[in-house]
């Protein structure tokens, strides 16, 4: 039985220790509560009846977020590597009276038809996988997105100046992937057709962009 499994083809696995309930427990305690998440949601372009799935979603919080937040007229749908994960995603969804749809797999291999989705968000789980996946992801975003649909990566980016840059240098450095660091989402993207419209910063270490799908 695992903590935070390592699969070195993929990412990283948050298991049974850093999985479920203890993973809500622990992102909490780093600041990624439910002030977070209605941040990310805030900044995604949401509409009633859009159907959104969610690249690396653990427990959920943010399909749930996006939930709340379009009065549930919304398909929401969440891929992730762990079995915890996700079952602790579908227990919130049920007690929230919010229907999840969920699957187990890698997010750059996605089991869904071309131009699927009205948007497809991930918050803080491309600095869990590997390049390769990361670039993988991108691409199997763009196969699945509708034309003029969106694709937001949340991620550690590097700092603006700010309370919590000082108080979670640990956390975020240890979390910092090439791409992000050096901004070159929007470059790998665009090969992508997925071309930047809009960043801002969720806190001052994680920053969302906003991805358009070009037609
Ligand atoms: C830090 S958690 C973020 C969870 C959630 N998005 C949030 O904002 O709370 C990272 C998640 O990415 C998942 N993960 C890592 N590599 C993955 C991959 N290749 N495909 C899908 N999920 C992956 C992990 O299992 C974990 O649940």
């Amino acid at each position: 039985m695992g903590g935070l499994e390592i699969n070195h083809k993929k990412g990283n696995n948050f298991g049974w220790f850093f999985g479920g309930k203890h993973y809500d427990l622990f992102a909490t305690m780093l600041g990624f509560g439910r002030t977070y998440y209605e941040q990310v949601a805030a900044a995604l372009p949401l509409q009633k009846g859009m159907s959104v799935l969610d690249l690396g979603c653990g427990t959920e919080s943010v399909g749930l977020a996006v939930s709340r937040r379009l009065e549930n007229d919304v398909s929401i749908h969440g891929l992730d590597l762990s079995s915890t994960q996700l079952g602790y995603a579908f227990s919130k969804g049920a007690r929230a009276d919010i229907s999840l749809n969920l699957y187990k797999g890698t997010m750059d291999m996605l089991p869904f038809a071309d131009s699927s989705f009205d948007l497809v968000v991930t918050s803080v789980a491309f600095c869990e996988t590997t390049s390769d996946v990361r670039k993988g992801a991108i691409r199997e975003v763009s196969r699945i997105l509708k034309d003029d649909s969106y694709f937001a990566i949340v991620d550690c980016a590097k700092p603006i100046l700010g309370l919590d840059t000082v108080m979670m240098l640990p956390f975020f450095m240890f979390k910092e992937t090439p791409e992000s660091w050096n901004n070159h989402y929007p470059d790998i993207c665009r090969e992508s057709d997925l071309v930047l419209e809009n960043e801002e910063y969720i806190k001052s270490y994680v920053k969302c962009q906003l991805f358009r799908k070009a037609d």
